[in-house]
């Protein structure tokens, strides 16, 4: 089996240290670039439609036009995988909108978009996140506008989450609650965030600026099919600190148990909706998994 973590770049598999990107490209330069994260299970990927779509989405939002279609992409992706028989992997997408001249101008790109693929193993999640749950902190640091730089947008750009989490670590938390300019919770620095009241999943809305995160989508889903009401709607600090449950998603997670906001502590462990909408989303997960 390859070392890890290796790339997939023009076409070709490498070492990690072989995968050079020119100074002047535009990633490196302004954070000029998009990325997803893809997991697989059982060696198979799962929702890459989804991730491409997002990547399109975000590509559109950014004036970024992409020389590729998805069966190409796909293509880059199973390349990679068949050099690491594993069943979970990670594989992180990054194109930069390519390099050029030192300047910001769109129009100085002097090259096609670069595409890189990075493969390594799933990282193992740590054991305390699961049998405790996330403590989290709510930083000074607010959620970029949405007409900022909106947060939507999966870009490689992410030092607005960076200096959330910087916070949050520098007060012993694991990760960052991130609110919006008007106090609205938002999501963490790398997942999205739900809350359970009364057998309510709750959810903030696209609106208050956030990743459409497609671990999100489809718990929301899975809430749905399993008769829960769902409420994807604006709330505050005070309406989280009064929750049953709360817990973050992201495609590496799954559904995480949050057991402690600041001061506000949370019952220890998966709560039971927490643990019912993760079970279920594995298990359609499982069901779901992608052929190429
Ligand atoms: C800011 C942010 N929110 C949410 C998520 C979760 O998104 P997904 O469920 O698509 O992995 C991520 C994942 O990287 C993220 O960076």
């Amino acid at each position: 089996m390859r070392k890890t973590p290796f790339v997939v770049m023009n076409g070709q598999v490498m070492d990690q240290s072989e995968a050079l990107v020119p100074i002047n490209d535009r990633s490196f330069l302004f954070g000029d670039s998009l990325y997803e994260v893809i997991a697989t299970r059982k060696g198979q990927p799962f929702f890459t439609d989804d991730h491409l779509a997002r990547l399109r989405a975000t590509a559109e939002g950014v004036h970024m036009s992409l020389p590729w279609d998805d069966s190409w992409f796909k293509q880059q992706i199973r390349m990679g995988l068949d050099q690491l028989p594993l069943d979970e992997v990670y594989v992180r997408m990054i194109v930069s909108r390519g390099s050029g001249d030192y300047n910001i101008d769109i129009d100085s790109t002097a090259t096609e978009p670069l595409a890189v693929f990075i493969f390594k193993p799933l990282p193992v999640i740590a054991e305390r996140f699961e049998t405790e749950g996330y403590i989290l902190s709510v930083s000074e640091t607010r959620r970029n506008h949405p007409r900022s730089l909106n947060p939507a947008f999966k870009t490689g750009n992410y030092l607005n989450n960076i200096l959330c989490l910087y916070e949050a670590k520098a007060k012993g938390a694991d990760d960052a609650l991130i609110l919006d300019l008007d106090g609205h919770v938002t999501e963490a620095t790398t997942s999205n965030l739900f809350m359970v009241k009364n057998n309510v999943v709750w959810t903030a809305p696209l609106e208050v600026g956030i990743l459409d995160g497609i671990t999100r989508r489809y718990m929301l889903d899975q809430a749905r099919a399993l008769g829960l009401e769902t409420r994807v709607e604006p709330f505050d600090l005070e309406a989280i600190r009064q929750a049953d449950e709360v817990f973050v998603s992201s495609t590496i997670k799954g559904a995480n148990p949050v057991c402690r906001i600041d001061d506000q502590e949370y019952p220890t462990g998966y709560g039971p909706i927490t643990r019912q909408l993760d079970d279920a989303y594995w298990q359609y997960v499982d069901q779901h998994l992608d052929q190429y």
